[in-house]
C-alpha cells in the first residue's frame, strides 16, 4: 500500500503518508490561549502520533492581531511556548514528526477582539490587504455575540515587516517548543491568501496589483521564517479555489488558476519541505452531515490536473479523502501523502486501521469544537472500542449517496 510507504520530505523523513491534518480544535485555555491542560492536548496528538509519521498542528496564531475565537492556541508568549514545548514532547515521545502551522487570520479576526486578556500591545485586529470586510458572514465576538464581519484596516506597507517578524518570533517559539518544522497558512481566505487574491487586495502599492505583488508578503513571510528554520523544514499551505466552487470565507480572485499557478510557480523555487493544497470540496457547508455519507467525499480531485506539473517537491493533498481515493491519488501521482481530517479526530490509530483495512469510528461533529476531552481524546483505538457493529467499512464511506453533488 503506497500510503504506507516512505517519503523523504525536504529534511525529514516519514516512514508512512496518512498526515494528520491541521484542525482547529478549540481546547486551549479561554484567557491565555496556551495549551495549559497539558495532559488534554498532548494526549491527542500522541494518541495520534506513530514513529515517522507527520502530524501538523491546529492553526496556532503567530500574534493576538489575528485572534477569533476563544480557545484556539498561539505560540507568541512564553506561556504558550512552555504548554507546546509539553505537547510536542508527547508526540515525540512516540516517535512521530510534528508541524507547527502557523496562522494569521488577517479580516476574519472580530475588532470586539481587542478586549482579549491575550492582546498585545500594538496588535489590534482587525487587518488585511485593503478595507475589504467578509462579506454575508456573522463572526463569533468576543462576548459571544455573531456580530457582521468587521471592517479590516488595511496594513501600512510600513507594518509588513512587522507582520513578518510576527511569524519569525512564532517561529523561534516553535523551535523552542521542539516542532521539527513549521507551516506557513497561506489557505483558506486568511491573511495571506486576502493579500493574494485581488476580490480582497485592492491595494496600489507594492503588495498590490500584479500577482508578484500580491505574493510579496507571503514571500516576506517566508523569508522571515527561514531565518529560524531552513526551507527543508518549512511546509505552505494553500487553497486554489475556481471559478463555481466555494470562496473560501468570500475571497475571490478574478483569476484564480493564473493567480495560484503563480504562486505554485515561485514556491517550486524555494525547495520547500512541503507544500499543502486543499481541494475545493474540503470547505464544510454544504457537506456538513454527521456521518461517512458526506458527499464531499465522491467528489472529484481539483488541484493535481492544474497544479502538479508545476511543483516538483512533496505535495500533501487534504479535503474529502476517504482511504481508497487517498490510495489511488498516490498511485495516480496526483498527491505524495494525503492528509486526513476528520476521520483521524475519530480513529486515533487511523493509519493502523488503514493499513489492517478495519472498519472506522464515525465523527461526531458537534464535538468537533467543543472545549473539553469529549470528542477529543475519548475515541477509542479499534482493539478498544465495545461496540464493533457501530463501526463504518472503509469501503462504504460516501457510497450510499446516488450522486456527488456539483461543485
Ligand atoms: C477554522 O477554525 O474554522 C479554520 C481554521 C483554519 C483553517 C480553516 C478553518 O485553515
Amino acid at each position: 500500500m503506497l500510503l504506507d510507504s516512505a517519503l523523504p520530505m525536504g529534511d525529514l523523513s516519514l516512514s508512512h503518508r496518512m498526515v494528520l491534518a491541521p484542525l482547529t480544535r478549540m481546547r486551549a485555555n479561554h484567557d491565555t490561549l496556551a495549551h495549559d491542560d497539558a495532559s488534554l492536548a498532548a494526549t491527542y496528538y500522541a494518541q495520534r502520533a506513530t514513529p515517522g509519521g507527520l502530524l501538523i498542528s491546529e492553526a496556532t496564531l503567530v500574534s493576538s492581531e489575528g485572534l477569533l475565537d476563544h480557545n484556539v492556541p498561539g505560540i507568541w508568549s512564553p506561556e504558550q511556548t512552555r504548554c507546546w514545548t509539553q505537547v510536542v514532547d508527547a508526540v515525540h515521545a512516540k516517535g512521530a514528526l510534528f508541524s507547527c502551522q502557523l496562522w494569521h487570520t488577517g479580516r476574519n479576526a472580530h475588532a470586539t477582539f481587542a478586549a482579549h486578556p491575550a492582546m498585545q500591545a500594538g496588535r489590534v485586529p482587525t487587518v488585511s490587504a485593503s478595507d475589504v470586510r467578509t462579506p454575508g458572514q456573522t463572526r463569533s465576538t468576543y462576548t459571544g455575540d455573531k456580530l457582521d464581519t468587521s471592517v479590516p484596516r488595511p496594513l501600512r506597507a510600513d507594518e509588513m515587516g512587522r507582520v513578518a517578524e510576527d511569524y519569525r518570533l512564532a517561529a523561534v517559539n516553535a523551535k523552542a517548543a521542539g516542532f521539527d518544522a513549521v507551516e506557513v497558512h497561506g489557505a483558506h481566505g486568511y491573511l495571506l491568501d486576502q493579500f493574494l487574491n485581488n476580490g480582497v487586495n485592492r491595494r496600489t502599492d507594492a503588495y498590490g496589483g500584479s500577482v508578484e505583488n500580491r505574493m510579496r508578503l507571503l514571500l516576506e513571510v517566508l523569508a522571515a521564517v527561514a531565518t529560524v528554520y531552513p526551507n527543508s523544514r518549512i511546509g505552505v499551505r494553500i487553497s486554489p479555489h475556481h471559478e463555481g466552487s466555494m470562496k473560501y470565507y468570500g475571497t475571490e480572485d478574478s483569476d484564480p488558476d493564473a493567480l495560484y499557478a503563480a504562486v505554485i510557480k515561485r514556491l517550486d523555487k524555494l525547495d520547500l519541505a512541503y507544500l499543502l493544497l486543499t481541494e475545493p470540496r474540503w470547505f464544510g457547508g454544504a457537506f456538513d452531515k454527521d456521518h461517512a455519507t458526506d458527499p464531499g467525499f465522491k467528489m472529484a480531485l481539483v488541484n493535481p490536473a492544474k497544479f502538479r506539473k508545476l511543483y516538483r517537491g512533496c505535495i500533501i493533498g487534504a479535503g474529502g479523502f476517504t482511504p481508497a481515493s487517498a490510495e489511488q491519488a498516490l498511485k495516480d501521482g496526483d498527491y505524495d501523502a494525503i492528509a486526513f481530517g476528520r476521520w483521524f479526530i475519530s480513529n486515533p490509530d487511523l493509519p493502523d486501521r488503514i493499513r489492517n483495512g478495519q472498519p472506522l469510528t464515525p465523527y461526531v461533529r458537534k464535538l468537533f469544537y467543543a472545549h473539553t476531552a469529549e470528542g477529543y481524546t475519548d475515541y477509542p483505538v479499534f482493539d478498544a472500542v465495545a461496540d464493533k457493529s457501530a463501526l463504518v467499512p472503509q469501503t462504504s464511506i460516501g457510497q450510499s449517496l446516488s450522486a456527488p453533488a456539483k461543485l
